[in-house]
């Protein structure tokens, strides 16, 4: 097994294709996305384009969805929620489909879709997403953080360097890209203080001016779920059976 990291989606190869895809938007789409399918969820399913997710939920009873839009940390008008995973309660989504658009965690799942296998990560879910993937065993795993817009976020890459710490450490021969030693030192650096790294973040920074210091915290509790999201069919996230 080959680990790569991306810092962005812009940044992955468009003329190749990974065995394993994992999307990693910690600051919150992919530590939304664990908690909602760990608290009953249905299912995610993910959109880049904000007027296709509500045209689409328009096909579900609404007592069976759930609309969470974000566009720069605040949430979009016309959904029921934005894009807090301390919302995603077990009161609030169990047994439905959460529809889910955000700035930039949807777009990077939108890149990778095609991939055999896409998982989803994040400091919530780190140690199951390191468990499937010595597991599975896939020959190429991208490891592609979110970013914010095209622009690097310290967050991801350091969610991707704590998944190839683990990794590294059963198998020194699996580092695929010198991004993936980078991305484990700064998760090295970093490891004890994960909340104040995420406030010292240009995204954490942005959270912090919109009051969200509790989803903040709480995107920093590494290996507290054992959700592991995974791709069932384009774009819908379903528990993994692990
Ligand atoms: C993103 O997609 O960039 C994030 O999830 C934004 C956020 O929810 O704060």
């Amino acid at each position: 097994m080959k680990l790569f990291v991306y810092h962005t989606p812009e940044l992955t190869p468009t003329d190749a294709r990974p065995d394993c895809a994992v999307v990693i938007d910690v600051l919150r789409a992919t530590t939304t996305i664990a908690t909602a399918l760990h608290n009953g969820a249905e299912a995610v399913q993910a959109f880049s384009d904000i007027q296709k997710l509500l045209h689409v939920s328009e096909q579900w009873p609404a007592e069976k969805r759930l609309r969470a839009g974000e566009r720069g940390g605040k949430p979009v008008e016309g959904c029921d929620m934005g894009n807090s995973p301390l919302f995603c309660t077990a009161e609030r989504v169990a047994g439905r489909r959460l529809f889910l658009s955000t700035t930039n965690g949807t777009r990077a799942l939108k890149r990778v879709e095609t991939a055999p296998i896409v998982i989803t990560a994040a400091q919530v879910n780190r140690q199951v997403a390191v468990d499937f993937l010595q597991a599975q065993q896939p020959e190429t795993v991208w490891l592609v953080g979110s970013g914010w817009e095209g622009a690097y976020s310290l967050e991801d890459t350091a969610c991707a360097g704590a998944i190839a710490l683990l990794c590294y450490q059963r198998d020194p021969n699996c580092l695929g890209n010198d991004e993936t030693l980078g991305a484990i030192a700064l998760y090295q650096q970093w490891q004890q203080d994960l909340v104040g790294l995420f406030q010292r973040a240009s995204h954490g920074q942005r959270m912090l001016r919109l009051g969200l210091d509790a989803d903040l915290s709480y995107c920093a509790n590494t290996d507290s779920l054992d959700a592991l999201p995974l791709q069932t069919d384009l774009g819908v996230l379903q528990l993994a059976k692990v």
